[in-house]
């Protein structure tokens, strides 16, 4: 079994979140874990991911690898259609560990973008491209949107047949439309887990089949992840840097702050964060409570967002995600007399000056008040990735009971789609788009300003 080398670094939580005031959320923490393990606390039904192992065993693995391979050699791209859980995760995954991958992978109908898909299928005008779309229920607008018009242009160019040998389908186990077109058709399929939600799947089919598709071993990924798994038995705060960061996280929240970022220095880690914002945004903003998670992409945002950070409103913690080592070694050359005033860093490493530079944004943080805390991975590969994912997502689920919330629903993304259907005449809503129509065509006189 590997070992989990992620390390949580919490001095500068203090004051605010003191070692002695996070401990005190012990006897809490064990309850909810516990809770989580036996099943009895909300939204229990969702808890598949809970053992990497059995979510993908090794026969699933190697049915994985060999769809994946079948559809390298046939393609040159895989353009993967999915939105919100049915995506970030491998997009993560893939812009981290394989962002040069030879076997390009592309990502459509996470958003409704006209200008977007066009771009997009004019890059892979001449392109022998795969797909692989990704949908629990079969029936997210955006992704069934996207597929239509992927599906038509494969189809288009290598026959109905020839593009049935080029999809693969991940979908709900028994139900849904996309199931049965896929059946009808004869795509490869996948299942999305019948007790996994969309932002707890990346580790499912939902996220390997791409990630193995762009060449990163899933293998790896997963061992990773149940190794951090197996090190979440202890459940000592003092053992495991997962529920300490949950406590840690809930200590703060209780004391007004109210908003968390997530930051990096390494831009491969941007869809880590994006992917983590849906997890925790998705899993606890409900009920009217939740940390607000944003994300920060240093150093270059110390020259917008930085600002804020140091000196605006004081609501804000700070979790920093920092790759210690593996970096491909640049080192700054001299400047041949030119005096730029950096002469004194000529010779050294981009790894070491990056690294001073957190150290640095840590400590100033810390000291304008933004406590922070840093979970450190010896580097950023498979089994420290996968364990890192493994770690956010068991955080996630006790943090969301330490709140008192289900972490495993999200009941208020239906709203806007309620509004949008009627807005778009779907049939079954007549009598609510003619309401909807008025309330967004009528507003309050006096709203619209326009320069005179
Ligand atoms: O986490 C979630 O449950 C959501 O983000 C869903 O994954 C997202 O809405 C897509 O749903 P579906 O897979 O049904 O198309």
């Amino acid at each position: 079994m590997a070992q989990t080398n992620l390390r949580l670094d919490a001095r500068y939580l203090e004051p605010e979140a003191s070692r002695e005031e996070v401990l005190k959320w012990q006897e809490d923490v064990t309850l909810a874990d516990e809770r989580l393990l036996s099943g009895k606390g909300r939204g229990a039904a969702f808890r598949g991911w809970l053992d990497p192992c059995a979510l993908a065993p090794d026969s699933l693995l190697d049915e994985i690898c060999e769809a994946a391979d079948a559809l390298r050699s046939n393609s040159g791209a895989l353009v993967v259609i999915g939105i919100g859980g049915s995506y970030l995760g491998a997009r993560a995954v893939i812009e981290a560990l394989a962002p040069d991958s030879a076997q390009r992978v592309y990502f459509a109908g996470n958003s409704i973008s006209g200008d977007y898909h066009a771009r997009l299928l004019a890059k892979l005008q001449s392109e022998r491209f795969a797909l692989n779309v990704i949908s629990k229920s079969g029936t997210t607008t955006e992704p069934a949107i996207a597929f239509r018009i992927f599906r038509q242009r494969l189809e288009a160019s290598v026959g109905r047949e020839g593009a049935a040998k080029l999809i693969a389908a991940t979908t709900d186990a028994n139900r849904g439309a996309l199931l049965k077109l896929a059946r009808d058709e004869g795509y490869r399929r996948f299942v999305v887990p019948d007790d996994v939600g969309g932002r707890f799947s990346v580790l499912s089919p939902v996220g390997l089949l791409p990630i193995a598709y762009a060449g990163v071993d899933i293998r790896a990924l997963v061992r990773g992840a149940a190794a951090c798994a197996a090190a979440c038995a202890n459940r000592s705060l003092d053992a495991n840097p997962a529920l300490y960061y949950a406590a840690a996280r809930n200590t703060l929240y209780s004391r007004g702050f109210t908003v968390e970022m997530l930051a990096h220095f390494e831009p491969r880690l941007a869809f880590v964060a994006e992917w983590w914002k849906q997890l925790f945004g998705e899993s606890e903003g409900k009920e009217g409570k939740g940390l607000f998670p944003a994300s920060l992409n240093l150093t270059a945002d110390l020259h917008s967002m930085g600002q804020y950070a140091q000196q605006g409103r004081r609501m804000l913690m700070e979790t920093f995600v920092v790759v210690e080592g593996g970096e491909e070694g640049i080192t700054i050359p001299a400047n041949g007399g030119l005096r730029d005033g950096l002469e004194y860093l000529a010779g050294r490493t981009l790894a070491s000056v990056n690294h001073e530079a957190y150290r640095a944004t840590a400590l100033a943080h810390r000291e304008g008040g933004v406590p922070n805390m840093t979970i450190r991975l010896p580097r950023l590969d498979e089994e420290n990735l996968g364990a890192l994912l493994y770690f956010f997502e068991r955080a996630c689920a006790v943090s969301g009971y330490l709140l008192r919330v289900n972490p495993f629903n999200q009941p208020g993304v239906e709203a806007y789609k309620k509004h949008m259907f009627a807005l778009l005449g779907r049939p079954g809503h007549e009598e609510q788009t003619q309401a909807i129509r008025e309330k967004v065509e009528d507003g309050p006189s006096g709203c619209e300003i326009t320069f005179a």
